[in-house]
């Protein structure tokens, strides 16, 4: 269950109208790294963590960035709203104005619609957790590429503490990620029941074949995964 909190996670109140900033800055709500791709990949990852500490992970991060996409909304919002048409025309955001007037939409800075293919869900939770700290690492280097776009504080103050909860969200991760890599080379069966793919592309139990030998599941893992070696 969600709440709404009728108050953004971190004020916004920029008073200069900016359309070039606000054409950049729209790829962080519908570009391959932005909020509404990372809130959408670890709110559909959740499901599949192998326990509650990964799903609460997933959800606490996937909530806030549902906060962040909130934030880069009113900012776009903020900047672009007392915009002429001459202004508009000129920022190049006459197309955008065709199909949606000054009403937000998710693309990327050049116009590219949001596509859910800019992320993935495995149901493997080393894989998704890769993901995910790759993910928080493109973001942080989004907003420092924004953040040199504007020379406007009431817009970069919002970015740098953008970029921090980047940071944060790396390293709860990574954590995560070496959590869950430690319980399998302790031979944790947590995974045992995840049927695998084997040489003739059938799908086999993972029962079968290593006879609920948790110590060979995880050797093949092992054997298997290069963050092992
Ligand atoms: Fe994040």
């Amino acid at each position: 269950m969600f709440k709404y909190c009728k108050k953004l996670q971190y004020p916004i109140n920029i008073k200069k109208k900016d359309l070039r900033m606000a054409k950049y800055l729209v790829t962080q709500y519908g570009g391959s790294n932005g909020e509404l791709a990372a809130a959408l990949r670890y709110l559909n990852q959740r499901f599949t963590m192998p326990d509650d500490i990964g799903k609460a992970l997933l959800t606490d991060i996937g909530t806030e960035e549902l906060a962040h996409v909130e934030m880069i909304s009113t900012m776009i919002y903020q900047l672009m709203k007392d915009a002429t048409m001459n202004e508009i025309e000129e920022a190049g955001l006459d197309a955008h104005y065709a199909e949606h007037a000054k009403a937000l939409y998710p693309t990327d800075s050049n116009g590219v619609p949001f596509t859910v293919t800019y992320f993935a869900t495995t149901g493997d939770p080393l894989a998704d957790i890769s993901e995910d700290m790759a993910a928080e690492q493109k973001a942080r280097a989004v907003y420092e590429n924004l953040i040199d776009l504007t020379d406007d504080p009431d817009v970069i103050g919002p970015l740098l503490w953008l970029r921090q909860r980047e940071i944060v969200h790396y390293s709860r991760f990574k954590e995560l990620f070496e959590y869950y890599e430690k319980k399998l080379k302790n031979g944790a069966n947590d995974f045992l029941e995840k049927p695998m793919m084997n040489n003739n592309n059938n799908y086999v139990n993972f029962l079968d074949n290593f006879t609920n030998d948790a110590f060979s599941m995880n050797k093949m893992h092992l054997d298997n995964n290069e963050f092992f070696m």
